[in-house]
């Protein structure tokens, strides 16, 4: 990565998951929307991991789909779901609870789609406390939060009052943001689970 690149959330989840994954690791996108994070966290777990990923929208599935087929990942051990990350405990194998290494929460609107499919604070909410029962000891939750947007500032108050309260002897808690930004930036927050 060039030296000079600008800092990004997107790129500092990256960083802070890829240092946590190993080959063959179990790993969640939350909320699969154009692809990017799936293919990502197929590229770190390689071909013996095992990807989960899930939307709302068939669009978003169909883009993760063409997007992993074009970039040549195989599909055998990735498992695309159009359902609300809130049901993720459920339709996660019993096997894999409490084993999965990474989770990844990109909220908001998909790009280039319809802007009234938002994220919001209950389900996300819900769906995060099934993440940490998912995570494993050592695993890695990162949440980019997009308060800009109409809706995005109740969703990013609710996930920040949630986070904040995580107890400290289980969970660490860090939150990446920019300090002197002239519109509301998107912001990243990482729970790690001791
Ligand atoms: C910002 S986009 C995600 C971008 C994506 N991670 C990528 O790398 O391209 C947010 C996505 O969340 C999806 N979404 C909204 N509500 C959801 C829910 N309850 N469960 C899962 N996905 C949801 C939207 O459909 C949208 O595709």
């Amino acid at each position: 990565m060039s030296k000079t690149r600008l800092l990004s959330v997107l790129n500092e989840a990256h960083r802070l998951v890829a240092d946590r994954l190993s080959t063959g690791d179990c790993v969640i996108d939350a909320t699969m929307g154009n692809g990017n994070d799936t293919l990502f966290l197929s590229r770190c777990v390689g071909i013996t991991g095992y990807v989960y990923g899930f939307d709302i929208q068939a669009e978003a599935l169909e883009h993760t789909r063409e997007r992993l087929v074009r970039e040549k990942v195989g599909l055998e051990q990735i498992v695309l779901s159009m359902e609300s990350h809130e049901h993720m405990e459920r339709i996660m194998p019993p096997s894999m609870h409490a084993q999965i290494a990474a989770i990844m929460f990109n909220l908001g609107y998909l790009p280039g789609g319809d802007l009234s499919l938002i994220t919001v604070a209950e389900t996300t909410v819900n769906a995060l406390n099934s993440s940490l029962r998912l995570l494993r000891s050592g695993g890695i939750l990162t949440i980019v939060i997009y308060p800009g947007h109409p809706g995005g500032d109740n969703e990013s108050q609710a996930i920040h009052a949630w986070a904040a309260q995580l107890a400290h002897n289980a969970y660490q808690v860090i939150s990446y943001h920019f300090l002197n930004a002239t519109t509301e930036p998107p912001y990243l927050i990482a729970v790690y689970k001791i």
